[in-house]
């Protein structure tokens, strides 16, 4: 049956596209296989963006994953950046009447170090017990594949989509976007949109979808401590001179209080207040602190103690070292004075507080906190916005309604407090609703050593994508 050439357009229309969406979930369903062989292969090629030595690796997913986009009935083009290239893909029926939605993921990924914590090689992807196990199996590969994959099912079973999609796949995400932002700025025309789609997070359970209206930004310099041209003999010099890693740690001691506010001054000003229909919305949110304690093996919850695990986590702003190193670190002792100290600082911010300015705040705390005989400086400043979302738009309805159809309950509304820090340019720039709905599950272990991405999460995925497009 075709479109176009209904009598009565609505209501077979509507049969037309029921009709359309199980048969495509049948698709689906059957090519499970193929597509979990695909993820393994894309999965073994190791982008990370973060570390030179991996460029080429990053340009190989990149070629892979423009290649996968053709295979599936899309026109795609690696387009070039100063950094890593953007994959972008597009299909267009021939009605322009209808809705065009923009898929955006990244197909970076971050560094596997340590290796020795991985249970199997995290760039030789395994299903282990229902489990894909690889770096990036859930950030981003394994999502957006599932969306890639929703619409190849559409084409090869349907030859046709029920709307106009566009993908754009970034390599840099983990590296901050830093070549996005002026892409999306200078090429409105080629990304113009009703909504864009984002899968890049987790959902509560596979029982229970989450849709996600705010992300926190991020602001993050390194600081570097000296107080010796060279590192000297710690008997000879040790109680005549400073101790640049003791003096750092005292430092980065001032920042924080014990009950895990930050003491920056200025740093709470531009935070708003949540309502109190906010803060019980957010309560709904079923996470204990001992959920917390048995996905990251903490030894007990620590923070704010005014606020809960998931206002902190969303609504409120912090302050992390994320490294630290000085001196000798190898086998054995060696009796010195490190002549410097050096380390990674990130904030993550909510809305209204700006970047630069959260940058220089923090950075005269530290010059405040220094002790004599100490010269501090900073470098490698960088930042973005946090995100708030509207949920009114028809489009957020129509992912809702393909969630709660896959997943069988109705999102909860959350506050991420991880950042997609080109989520905010999309709002500037293109001025379209943004959907954040994530595939994974919160003990997928994104960033950390044993990174995996369950096979249920990944067909759903695909289910709920399918759904989408056809609610749409
Ligand atoms: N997928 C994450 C963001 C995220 C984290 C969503 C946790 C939901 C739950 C994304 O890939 C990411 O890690 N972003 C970085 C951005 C940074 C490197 C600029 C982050 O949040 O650290
Ligand atoms: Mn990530």
């Amino acid at each position: 049956m075709c479109f176009e050439s209904t009598i009565d357009g609505r209501s077979e229309g509507e049969l037309w596209r029921a009709d359309m969406l199980s048969q495509v979930l049948e698709y689906a369903r059957s090519q499970r296989e193929r597509y979990v062989q695909d993820l393994l292969e894309y999965l073994a090629i190791p982008s990370v963006s973060a570390q030179p030595d991996h460029a080429r690796d990053v340009k190989m997913a990149a070629l892979w994953l423009a290649d996968y986009l053709r295979a599936a009935g899309l026109r795609a083009e690696l387009i070039a950046t100063p950094g890593h290239p953007l994959v972008y893909a597009e299909w267009s029926g021939h009605d322009h009447h209808r809705p065009t939605v923009l898929i955006y993921g990244h197909y970076d990924v971050q560094p596997a170090e340590p290796f020795e914590l991985w249970q199997s090689d995290p760039f030789k992807p395994v299903v282990r017990d229902g489990y894909i196990y690889a770096r990036g199996a859930s950030d981003n590969k394994g999502q957006h594949l599932a969306h890639v994959n929703a619409v190849a099912s559409y084409l090869r079973c349907e030859g046709t989509l029920p709307v106009n999609v566009k993908f754009l796949l970034e390599g840099e995400e983990e590296i901050g976007s830093p070549n996005l932002g002026s892409f999306i700025a200078q090429h409105r025309d080629l990304l113009a949109c009703d909504c864009v789609m984002i899968s890049d997070g987790s959902l509560r359970s596979l029982a229970q979808p989450v849709l996600t209206y705010g992300l926190r930004g991020l602001a993050g310099f390194e600081v570097h401590v000296r107080c010796l041209a060279h590192d000297v003999h710690s008997g000879h010099y040790g109680g005549n001179v400073q101790n640049p890693a003791l003096a750092l740690a005292q430092i980065l001691a001032a920042l924080k209080d014990a009950a895990g506010r930050v003491t920056v001054p200025g740093f709470y000003d531009d935070v708003r207040t949540l309502s109190a229909e906010e803060r019980q919305s957010l309560a709904r949110i079923p996470y204990s602190e001992a959920d917390l304690v048995r996905e990251t093996g903490a030894l007990a919850a620590f923070g704010e103690p005014e606020f809960t695990i998931s206002e902190r986590r969303g609504a409120r702003p912090t302050l992390e070292v994320n490294g630290m190193w000085s001196g000798y670190t190898g086998p054995g002792s060696k009796t010195i004075i490190p002549a410097t100290a050096h380390a990674k600082i990130t904030c993550r911010l909510v809305p209204h507080q700006e970047p630069m300015k959260v940058i220089q705040q923090v950075q005269a705390a530290m010059r405040a906190a220094a002790p004599a005989g100490v010269e501090i400086s900073f470098s490698d400043e960088r930042g973005s916005p946090a995100s708030l979302i509207a949920l009114d738009a028809a489009e957020v309805q129509a992912a809702i309604r393909a969630a709660q159809h896959t997943y069988g309950n109705p999102p909860l509304y959350e506050l991420e407090g991880g950042s997609i820090p080109i989520v905010h340019d999309f709002q500037t720039q293109l001025g379209k609703p943004i959907i954040l709905l994530g595939f994974g599950l919160p003990e997928d272990n994104i960033h950390a050593p044993n990174e995996r991405f369950a096979l249920s999460c990944y067909e759903k995925g695909m289910e709920a994508s399918i759904r989408f497009l056809a609610e749409l």
